[in-house]
């Protein structure tokens, strides 16, 4: 049994990461820590768990931890938090996987253009891996701290991962027009995602200059061997979870319908949670799951692929167990099948 702590345990992602946790055979929360007054339990923050977790919520202090054997950390925190928290973790020896923007981008210099702040743990950002199991899987396995990746980058670098590898496309006209239920804003209330809001409203936002373009466009210029340029489009949709992305781009020689689909099948043959599916998909085909649902469609001599996830599974807390297993040597699907 691995001993856990989950850090931000009043949050979306942490009670998500604590029912996929309690199931699974090879892990053992001992921590849940919280900045709530007079330390609640756990379940009376997310009634779900109501008798199945008897943890109460404890502050954050990384000797205690460290002294209770706690071995790895699940970060569930604001960006800007996670980098100034998890380096005590980390000298102490307890692995991270950090569900944050903090340690994705390699370069701090392109996290302070577009975090809005400098980093402040080069050290552990050195150390950092990008935590998309199905690409860098292999360093996830030995990795003290894993950036879990962002959850529209997700649909955008697998949705156009067999592409970018084979250097089939234009990488410079890449438009990733991507739509998110509210949850993907976090628990913690904003005017933006207030009710009377968001309810019966469609809208895009951060157009031209979303965090997560420089996350998408790191990954893929990683498979690709060269820069990549992204335009990509959030939009905020009014249902609670999943996102759905509808990615447009040129290959640069015609391609059929069967050739695109059997290229998607053979690179994604050893993934179990990413499908490619023939049928359109749609979020709740995914919702409650860690699949990454795609499909691909020649239309006119362009490529479109039509990626869908639950952004709280999937985006968020199932790829952090998917890494976690990768981590600790368990079957992939540990906790997260059935
Ligand atoms: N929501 C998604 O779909 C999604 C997907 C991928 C990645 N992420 C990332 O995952 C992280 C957690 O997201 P979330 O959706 O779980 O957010 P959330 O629901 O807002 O939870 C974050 C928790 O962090 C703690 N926290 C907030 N401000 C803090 C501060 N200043 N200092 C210390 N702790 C603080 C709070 O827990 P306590 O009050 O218990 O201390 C809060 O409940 C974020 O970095 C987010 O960007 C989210």
């Amino acid at each position: 049994m691995v001993k856990i702590a989950i850090l931000g345990g009043s949050g979306y992602t942490a009670v998500e990461l604590l029912k996929i946790l309690l199931r699974h055979p090879q892990a053992e929360v001992v921590a849940v820590t919280s900045r709530q007054d007079d330390t609640p339990l756990v379940a009376e923050l997310h009634p779900v768990l109501t008798g199945r977790i008897a943890l109460r919520c404890e502050p954050f202090n990384p000797d205690g931890l460290a002294a209770r054997g706690v071995q790895c950390a699940f970060g569930c925190l604001p960006h800007g938090v996670s980098m100034t928290t998890l380096p005590a973790l980390l000298e102490r020896g307890v692995r991270v996987i950090d569900l944050s923007a903090d340690y994705r981008l390699r370069d701090p210099n392109v996290y302070a253009q577009w975090y809005g702040e400098s980093h402040e743990d080069l050290a552990h950002l050195a150390q950092a891996v990008y935590g998309l199991p199905e690409i860098y899987g292999d360093e996830v396995a030995t990795a003290p701290l894993v950036a879990n990746p962002g959850c529209y980058p997700q649909t955008a670098i697998l949705g156009l991962a067999p592409l970018a590898a084979g250097r089939s496309i234009d990488l410079k006209s890449i438009i990733v027009d991507s739509k998110s239920g509210i949850s993907g804003a976090g628990r913690t209330p904003k005017l933006t995602t207030h009710f009377p809001e968001c309810n019966e409203n469609f809208a895009a936002y951060a157009v031209g200059n979303h965090r997560h373009t420089p996350e998408i466009e790191q990954a893929l210029a990683d498979l690709a061997g060269e820069a990549v340029e992204v335009i990509f489009t959030p939009h905020l949709v009014p249902m609670d979870r999943g996102i759905f992305s509808t990615i447009y781009v040129t290959p640069h020689r015609p391609m059929t319908q069967a050739q695109l689909t059997e290229l998607y099948r053979e690179y994604y043959r050893n993934a179990p949670f990413v499908r490619v599916v023939d049928h359109l998909p749609a979020t709740k085909h995914t919702t409650g799951t860690n699949f990454l649902d795609i499909a691909v469609r020649v239309v006119r001599d362009r490529v479109l692929v039509l990626a869908c996830e639950d952004n709280l599974i999937r985006g968020a807390s199932g790829v952090a167990v998917q890494n976690f297993n990768r981590m600790y040597g368990f079957d992939e699907r540990t906790g997260l099948f059935g």
